[in-house]
């Protein structure tokens, strides 16, 4: 097992009232990451400017959700998910991520910011986690192409039974609501 995949299993909090901040350029590089970012994920700024996003990836997040989630942001749009991440010391941690795209004066996309909020346990264990478990499993038994469609039908018949769109999901799932997002 490489030094990059070692995961100690412990789970670490931040408060309520936190935001975890980072930007990156058109390419997922790191451009700015805000002090709680740093000291959660425990790293130095020096160590993560620069570098690919992937740098916290969790082993466990279905590769989907990251699909989705740069097709949403490519496309201009926001979007909402849940993430889990993996500090520098193999411990992890959830959000609830906001990222948008950052733009220019001409409107043209410049790069892309994320604010990471603490998720509701209650959804994260209801609802997210057997999710991702599903989508996880669905992505490991084939190969990386085949697992990525499968995961990718297996999300679109989640969302289909409940007839919603991701986003309708995301809000219906409960924490924009909670949490007066917009
Ligand atoms: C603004 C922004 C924030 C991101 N935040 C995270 C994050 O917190 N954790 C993460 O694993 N990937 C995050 N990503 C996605 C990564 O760029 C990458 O797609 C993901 O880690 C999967 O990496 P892989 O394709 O190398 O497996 C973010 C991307 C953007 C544009």
């Amino acid at each position: 097992m490489s030094i990059d995949s070692f995961l100690t299993g412990n789970e670490v909090t931040f408060h309520d009232d936190d935001i975890i901040v980072s930007k990156t350029n058109l390419k997922g590089h790191l451009t700015y990451a805000n002090k709680l970012f740093l000291e959660i994920a425990g790293y130095t700024e020096q160590e993560v400017i620069g570098k690919p996003h992937n740098i916290i990836r969790h082993p466990d997040m279905p590769r989907v959700i990251f699909k989705m989630l740069w097709d949403t942001v490519r496309d201009g749009n926001e979007v909402f998910a849940y993430v889990i991440n993996r500090c520098k010391n193999g411990d992890h941690y959830w959000v609830y991520a906001h990222i948008t795209p950052s733009r220019d004066m001409n409107g043209k996309i410049t790069g892309y910011h994320s604010n990471r909020r603490v998720p509701q346990l209650d959804i994260l264990n209801q609802t997210i986690i057997p999710l991702y478990r599903q989508l996880k499993q669905a992505e490991d038994l084939a190969d990386r192409k085949q697992g990525l469609l499968n995961s990718e039908n297996l999300m679109s018949g989640y969302l289909a039974d409940q007839q919603l769109a991701y986003d309708e999901f995301i809000m219906t799932v409960g924490q924009n609501q909670r949490r007066g997002y917009r």
